[in-house]
């Protein structure tokens, strides 16, 4: 009887326990990511940012169109990078009301008009703050005591990715400061990429994966305007020790990357590029798009490398051991079964090394086919194991599989985010644009999924297919509403259909401008009004 009532006690103790502390907010229940509520950054974001080569001074709107343009006519739009726009690059300045203003002297088509140049470019946009009261130049201002009212602002000027600094935040608790951040943008209604950057500061890896979709871990990668080698590979062997916190919509940011910069012979701009895919790290180019070599074009583009970087499995690869000048980088399973690994020499000469099957995860007795990223040839079916031969400060990347096919995942170019409709008309009319994407990996899509809760009642989009090109077809009906501007983001939805895992949701704005209707004869009763003018 003793024993029952004690087990009894146990019991409800046991259950009343936790049961408490969750009601008190003391146990830890497992935080969504931020990517589970807005889809984005389900595999690492890649793009170009301007500060490792520039810094701030020369940064202002030709610039960054220039890049741009040569984003899309040097073949990385098609490669999948996409997040662009000015780092610390004096953009704004808070007025006597507290609201941000554009830089005009910088930016003269104003903060909304260069994301609206680039979103018709099919890019998406990336803005730069910083959680204190300043900038790290302290020359623009931090969000500190703003948050919502710039974040708000951010979202008028249709930002798609924010990367926020840490400088000037002396006493202000980091994590308390990234959460209000990430409140603020989810109130904005907006959905963005949160990029935090703490330079590691306050071990964001073990936090921000509820608020954030990526944390830099390490200070910079270089003083503006040259790479520096030594610099760069210490930060990938400090970043991969990180790799057990990184995940689909969660990723450790080694920093931009100092590929193709001044500094790094072509060898060395290959085995970073692959290192940075190697740890499923966001890859945003940071060297000049206007002056590359092919060799650059090359390797910025290798669609097998990115296709490592952004395998739906979202799994960062890590050393598996280092004898000090030859180290062995494996745990990135793909997803179609095969498994990435890299071979990095930081010697003089030339290494010579046996690389066994059980050493990178699969079984001794396996018969293998290995695929070379950077040679682009498959050989085997190998037993037991390969030798690689790897020179100077180079790399031996390889896909490593069961099966002779090597499938790269989707990536996805879009011909543009934004679709605009106007009319002049007198009476209720139907007007449409379209807005198609392409997908550059080896398999089919499914039918993309637009989420109906963001289409408003004035807007419907069908989405049709057509081989690797799925277009989506936006009918504005104007019945109803009056003269105005009206705003839709339309999400859409997709999933890898190897794996069946998600991909990130896919974004885009829809314009509808109504300029001469004065009046027409059908109640005013949809769509919300929009302000067009709130970048003064
Ligand atoms: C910090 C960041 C850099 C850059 C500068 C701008 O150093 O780490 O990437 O944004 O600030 O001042």
């Amino acid at each position: 009887m003793r024993n029952k009532l004690k087990y009894r006690i146990i019991i409800v103790v046991g259950l009343a326990l936790p049961l408490a502390l969750a009601q008190a907010g003391l146990q830890k229940a497992p935080a969504p990511t931020h990517a589970e509520v807005d889809g984005l950054a389900l595999t690492p974001p890649m793009g170009w940012y301007p500060w490792n080569t520039f810094g701030e001074e020369p940064q202002n709107e030709r610039l960054i169109k220039e890049i741009v343009d040569a984003l899309v006519s040097s073949g990385l739009k098609e490669a999948g990078y996409t997040y662009i726009g000015p780092d610390e690059g004096i953009c704004f300045s808070r007025g006597s009301d507290g609201k941000l203003t554009t830089n005009r002297e910088r930016y003269p088509s104003g903060l909304r008009g260069l994301g609206d140049y680039i979103h018709g470019k099919g890019l998406r946009y990336a803005l730069y703050t910083d959680a204190g009261t300043k900038t790290c130049s302290k020359a623009m201002p931090g969000t500190k005591g703003y948050e919502f009212e710039d974040m708000k602002t951010f979202a008028d000027w249709r930002a798609d990715y924010i990367k926020i600094d840490w400088c000037n935040a002396e006493g202000m608790d980091i994590v308390e400061a990234y959460s209000l951040l990430a409140r603020a943008q989810r109130a904005a209604g907006r959905p963005v990429v949160h990029s935090l950057c703490s330079w590691g500061d306050g071990y964001p890896w073990r936090w921000a994966g509820a608020i954030g979709h990526m944390w830099r871990t390490t200070s910079d990668i270089c003083a503006p305007g040259r790479a520096d080698w030594d610099r760069a590979v210490r930060i990938a062997f400090a970043n991969e020790k990180l790799s057990r916190f990184a995940g689909p919509g969660r990723w450790n940011d080694p920093d931009m990357m100092v590929v193709g910069m001044p500094g790094l012979t072509e060898v060395q701009n290959r085995s970073l590029f692959s290192l940075w895919c190697m740890m499923a790290a966001p890859l945003m180019a940071g060297n000049d798009l206007r002056a590359m070599d092919k060799s650059t074009v090359d390797i910025l583009t290798n669609l097998e490398a990115i296709g490592i970087d952004q395998d739906p499995l979202g799994a960062q690869g890590h050393v598996v051991w280092n004898n000090g000048n030859l180290s062995l980088w494996a745990g990135k399973p793909i997803f179609d079964g095969s498994a990435a690994v890299l071979v990095l020499y930081l010697g003089k000469s030339r290494a010579r090394r046996w690389i066994s099957w059980e050493e990178v995860g699969f079984a001794a007795e396996d018969e293998l086919y290995v695929r070379n990223i950077w040679t682009h040839e498959t050989s085997g079916p190998h037993s037991g194991g390969i030798e690689v031969t790897v020179g100077p400060d180079g790399v031996v990347f390889l896909r490593i599989s069961k099966t002779n096919e090597f499938p790269v995942p989707p990536v996805l170019v879009a011909d543009r985010t934004r679709v605009m409709l106007h009319s002049n008309g007198s009476g209720p009319e139907e007007l449409k644009g379209t807005l198609a994407i392409t997908n550059r990996g080896s398999s089919d899509l499914p039918l993309w999924r637009v989420d109906p809760e963001t289409v408003p009642s004035w807007l419907s989009v069908e989405v049709i297919k057509n081989s690797r090109t799925q277009t989506f077809i936006n009918t504005a009906s104007t019945a109803g509403l009056k003269k105005g501007s009206y705003h839709a983001v339309v999400r859409a939805d997709n999933v890898e259909p190897i794996s069946g895992k998600p991909m990130s949701s896919f974004y885009y704005d829809v314009d509808l401008e109504l300029n001469n209707i004065e009046f027409i004869n059908v109640p005013l009763n949809r769509g919300a009004p929009y302000d067009k003018d709130q970048d003064k």
